[in-house]
């Protein structure tokens, strides 16, 4: 019997990193996924490489920015699959820029992705759980929403952003056994990282490598099962102990 036998759950950024990574996870655990990102031909593929592990999974082509189309992501998952046990509400955009150059439209931009988007989705989901009686979500923060950094003004106020949600949702739904954590990543090896960054980003890391979105997952797959029964409002940094310096 796998830790989310029979449960639904939504990965946002499902096609690509930690989120394809987790769905993978997730599916072998005996979840059935719904897999949404704006990047239709990653998703589309992802859902087929899925499918042929006889995973039930889907993939929604939505923009979490859009109130709309994030209401009918949940309305397709309904549809389908008949609820909405678990959330990994993780999909995000981050570019590295000095900020006195940063236009402000780039910045509305990154925190309209990072945390209004997050929001979005937060909303949506315990609309849903406060129908069935409960459930789990887990949003994608960053060490970033922890410590700061030069040049990534935007992203890291939306991180830190969406440390404090998860606390404010969490506490605000507690009663509703709707249980909400943050997983907190260091520099992990998928392509929102440039290339020629790696390796200076891993020399950073006290483990001096960069992390496996696969071990993002585990701790993801903690957060949303009752491995994780007795927390909420929390925010678990998963980053080769790069904060800790
Ligand atoms: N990789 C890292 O080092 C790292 C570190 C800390 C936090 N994170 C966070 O982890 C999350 C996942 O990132 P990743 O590293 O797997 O990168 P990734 O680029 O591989 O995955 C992000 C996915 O989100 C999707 N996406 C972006 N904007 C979207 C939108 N508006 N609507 C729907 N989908 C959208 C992209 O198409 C992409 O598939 C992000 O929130 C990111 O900020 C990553």
């Amino acid at each position: 019997m796998g830790k989310l036998q029979d449960k639904v759950a939504v990965i946002t950024g499902g096609a690509s990193g930690i989120g394809a990574a987790t769905a993978r996870l997730f599916v072998s655990e005996g979840a059935k996924v719904v897999l949404v990102d704006l990047n239709e031909e990653k998703g589309k593929t992802f859902e087929k490489e899925l499918k042929a592990l006889n995973a039930e999974a889907f993939f929604i082509k939505a923009n979490i920015t859009s109130e709309e189309e994030v209401a009918n992501i949940f309305k397709q998952t309904i549809e389908t699959f008949g609820k909405v046990d678990v959330v990994f509400n993780n999909a995000g955009i981050g570019r590295v820029h000095p900020s006195h150059e940063l236009e402000y439209s780039e910045w509305r931009n990154t925190v309209n992705v990072d945390l209004d988007g997050v929001f979005l989705v937060a909303r949506e989901s315990i609309r849903e759980m406060l129908k069935t009686g409960g459930g789990t979500i887990v949003n994608t923060a960053s060490m970033y929403g922890w410590v700061g950094s030069p040049g990534s003004a935007a992203y890291n106020a939306a991180k830190g952003g969406v440390v404090n949600l998860t606390r404010s949702l969490a506490l605000e739904y507690a009663e509703q056994n709707i249980r909400i954590n943050a997983l907190c990543p260091g520099f992990i090896d998928t392509p929102i990282i440039p290339e020629e960054s790696k390796q200076a980003l891993a020399a950073a890391t006290p483990l001096k490598r960069l992390g496996k979105p696969e071990e993002m997952a585990k701790a993801v797959l903690f957060m949303a099962s009752d491995d994780s029964s007795f927390m909420t409002g929390n925010s678990l940094i998963v980053d080769g102990g790069y904060t800790a310096q």
